[in-house]
């Protein structure tokens, strides 16, 4: 049965993509096993950021028919011309592929009007006492609420960005009822469809997840995204609105406490002279532990770790609730990028007018996002002690260069090679083609290759 009342955007057969589109997922050849139908989908977006983007893209790829919405007009421009605004690999290639089948515009009307489910995929940042920012989200869900007093048609609105437990139920549906004027439930559905995608391979996250998560307020919103998601393979975990929020807020303080775990553990071995990898790869094969994230370095950063963790630590506060656990995670990755200069200044003891090569500014490789970036305190502390900061990155400069114009940014890496010493920030593959022979190099990232300098230091091996 088709979800929705148009049966021309449901097929019973499964096929019908294979004649259209090249099909790369495995997930398609269980659904021609099966038989089941597929359903092309009118989706709409509300924010073509990292997640919004990356998730219009895939769904366009998929044979769904796409309307990105921003305010940022550049965004838009850039969209309809087939270009990506930001750096995601694979993203640009998509965007030309899959032209077709999407578009953006910075028209609510629109977007609405020609779409039967809107995702709402725009920023909820910290703000400056830790708690999070929902305004954006309020305003999109305001928006969606005065276009769908215009639409007869029932329409689902799914909430895709990270918001604490009780957002959807308790923010974004009373906001959309009051301008709609509509009843959730009978005249539009409400989801919320975490996401789990990591910045740098966005696309191949999304493509094949590890599962799919989605709470639903009503039945008929379920089968939507049941249907709209039928073509993965991965489990698909249905739960309240709430159990949904928090399974995303639970999955990343627990992947940031692994790694401020294994930085502590990697401060210890350092000191005794232990290599962390060597324990990490031991520990790791114990299968209730899992080697994934035990590398140690310099910490964690990124748009979603920091503002997540500070935000959940202010809601169980706000819950009467001591997160101490929370707390530490936390204080651990502040105190770890520091670790480095603490290195650097065993072989340059003062920094004043020395020259530092920063290697890497984006919080991780394939990526331009220098969003909760270890470079950006490693950088201040450089500055504040004198130092002259020569940095390069692949993708990332043009974004640091917004916050610390001050310093010089290099055409290439070997350009930023000849300093007094190098800095390894961010693990990107051209590092490790360079030549270190020679050099004073602090690693933050575990680059084998550097090992090769003259002198050579990791931060907690
Ligand atoms: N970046 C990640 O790796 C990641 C991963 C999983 C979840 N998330 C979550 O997804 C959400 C989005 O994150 P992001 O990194 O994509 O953010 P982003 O800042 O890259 O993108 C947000 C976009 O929303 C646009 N926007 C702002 N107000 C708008 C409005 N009223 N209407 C339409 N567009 C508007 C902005 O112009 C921007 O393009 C956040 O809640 C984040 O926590 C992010």
């Amino acid at each position: 049965m088709c979800p929705f009342n148009y049966p021309d955007t449901c097929t019973g057969d499964p096929n019908r993509r294979e004649e259209n589109y090249e099909i790369d997922l495995h997930a398609y050849q269980s659904l021609n096993e099966s038989r089941g139908y597929v359903v092309l989908m009118n989706l709409s977006i509300a924010g073509a950021g990292y997640v919004g983007l990356v998730t219009g893209a895939c769904f366009a790829k998929l044979g769904n028919r796409v309307i990105c919405m921003d305010i940022d007009e550049m965004k838009i421009d850039m969209i309809n011309r087939g270009l990506s605004p930001l750096y995601e690999e694979g993203l640009g290639e998509l965007l030309i592929t899959y032209r077709d089948n999407i578009e953006a515009t910075t028209d609510y009307g629109y977007a609405l009007r020609n779409s039967d489910v809107t995702f709402i995929c725009v920023g909820t940042p910290s703000k400056s006492d830790g708690s999070f920012d929902l305004s954006f989200v309020r305003a999109v869900a305001e928006e969606i609420g005065k276009q769908l007093k215009e639409k007869e048609e029932w329409h689902l609105v799914v909430v895709k960005s990270t918001v604490l437990p009780g957002t959807t139920r308790d923010v974004v549906l009373p906001i959309v009822e009051k301008h709609s004027g509509k009843r959730v439930g009978r005249d539009f559905g409400l989801a919320m469809n975490p996401e789990f995608l990591r910045e740098g391979v966005a696309v191949k996250d999304f493509l094949e997840p590890d599962r799919i998560v989605i709470g639903c307020y009503d039945e008929r919103s379920r089968d939507v995204l049941r249907a709209l998601y039928k073509v993965f393979s991965c489990p698909i975990v249905e739960t309240s609105l709430s159990a949904a929020e928090m399974i995303k807020y639970a999955s990343n303080a627990f992947l940031a406490t692994k790694i401020s775990f294994i930085n502590e553990i990697g401060n210890l071995c350092k000191r005794a002279g232990v290599d962390t990898y060597e324990v990490a790869d031991g520990m790791g094969l114990d299968e209730r532990i899992g080697r994934a994230f035990l590398d140690s370095g310099i910490g964690w950063g990124g748009s979603c770790f920091p503002k997540d963790l500070h935000a959940l630590i202010a809601w169980a506060q706000e819950l009467g609730e001591n997160p101490r656990i929370l707390e530490r995670v936390v204080e651990v990755n502040d105190l770890q990028p520091l670790k480095i200069i603490e290195l650097l200044k065993r072989h340059v003891p003062l920094l004043t007018g020395r020259v530092i090569g920063v290697f890497g500014l984006a919080f991780k490789p394939g990526t331009d996002d220098v969003r909760g970036s270890r470079a950006l305190p490693i950088v201040k502390q450089l500055l504040e002690e004198g130092a002259i900061v020569k940095a390069y990155d692949p993708e990332a400069m043009e974004n640091f260069k917004k916050l610390y114009p001050q310093i010089e940014y290099c055409s290439s890496a070997e350009d930023a090679l000849s300093s007094d010493a190098v800095l390894i920030l961010t693990r990107w593959e051209e590092f490790r083609k360079l030549d270190y022979k020679g050099k004073v190099v602090i690693d933050g990232r575990r680059l084998e290759e550097a090992k090769k300098a003259k002198i050579y230091e990791g931060v907690c091996w």
